[in-house]
């Protein structure tokens, strides 16, 4: 439901050069993908301590991988594993290393300002072509693009953790990302072995935005002692459903959207059409 995308100061750019910023969790976990699919990836943290555990943890995690998938090729298996880790250098200073980048993708603290001051700084040295994404959960992508005059070729690569096991991606774009900008950032996506959705640039994207009114509910629910934690469990595993008691409780109102379907019939698989089509 994308309202069209504002115009590009270059082409689709494919990406095979990926400078991470930030070693954590998520940095590494994506380095480690990005490494195995065959991009070649500079990894960025403030010190080299964190950057040799994030390539040991790179490591371990590949070492894992192949255990399973080459099970009965161990030397196929080393070989593999080899391949990433020549793909993955590493480096405490960003600006030095961005000038080979098609994609500059951050995964640094959760902190506005920050993430500002490493994108306003990095504007100034990454060539014009270069992508520049954030990882971020919960900030507006478009705030942290304002740091830099590139808004057309800024986006969102919102990954899950743990990045290697989890499919998916949430690819997206502010109202100043350009097509060119995002198709590209889908077809890395792809390239990454991930599914990706297009999101627009909403609080929490689709998963979390879903997602965290129903954690904050069931902790609520607890704390309010409407159910031991204990019952809370067995009820949502054996009985979950929607509750008529409770109309004048935002969360059970009614929406828009499914009155209509429901009006039109369209309940779903058995009716033969309800969000989806059914054939
Ligand atoms: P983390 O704390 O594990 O890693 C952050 C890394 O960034 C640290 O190694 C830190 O030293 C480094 N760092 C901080 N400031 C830096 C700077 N100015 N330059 C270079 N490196 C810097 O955090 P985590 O969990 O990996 O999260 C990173 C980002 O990913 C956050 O924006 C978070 O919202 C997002 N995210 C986290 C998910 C999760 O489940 N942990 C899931 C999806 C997104």
């Amino acid at each position: 439901i994308r309202r069209g995308f504002s115009s590009s100061a270059v082409r689709n750019v494919v990406i095979k050069h990926v400078t991470i910023i930030g070693g954590g969790q998520m940095g590494a976990g994506i380095a480690q993908v990005a490494a195995s699919t065959g991009h070649s990836v500079t990894l960025v943290d403030t010190n080299e301590d964190i950057l040799k555990k994030a390539v040991k943890g790179i490591e371990g995690n590949l070492k894992r991988v192949v255990k399973k998938k080459f099970a009965d090729k161990p030397e196929a298996g080393e070989e593999f594993i080899q391949k990433a880790l020549q793909n993955v250098s590493t480096s405490t200073d960003a600006g030095s290393v961005v000038q080979g980048s098609d994609l500059v993708l951050e995964a640094i603290v959760e902190n506005l300002k920050i993430k500002q001051d490493l994108f306003g700084g990095l504007d100034k040295l990454a060539p014009t072509h270069t992508i520049f994404a954030s990882n971020t959960s919960s900030l507006p992508i478009s705030d942290i693009a304002s740091s830099t005059n590139r808004l057309d070729r800024f986006g969102g690569l919102h990954f899950f953790n743990p990045v290697p096991i989890m499919k998916l991606v949430e690819v997206i774009a502010t109202s100043a990302t350009s097509q060119e900008t995002f198709d590209s950032l889908l077809n890395f996506s792809k390239k990454l072995g991930k599914t990706s959705v297009s999101c627009k640039d909403t609080p929490g994207f689709i998963v979390n935005r879903l997602l965290l009114p129903y954690i904050m509910e069931v902790i609520r629910m607890y704390e309010r002692g409407d159910g031991s934690k204990e019952d809370i469990d067995i009820a949502m595993k054996l009985g979950c459903g929607w509750s008529a008691a409770n109309p004048d409780n935002p969360v059970f109102a009614q929406s828009e959207l499914l009155t209509k379907l429901v009006a039109e019939g369209k309940l779903g698989k058995k009716t033969g059409e309800g969000f989806y089509k059914y054939k």
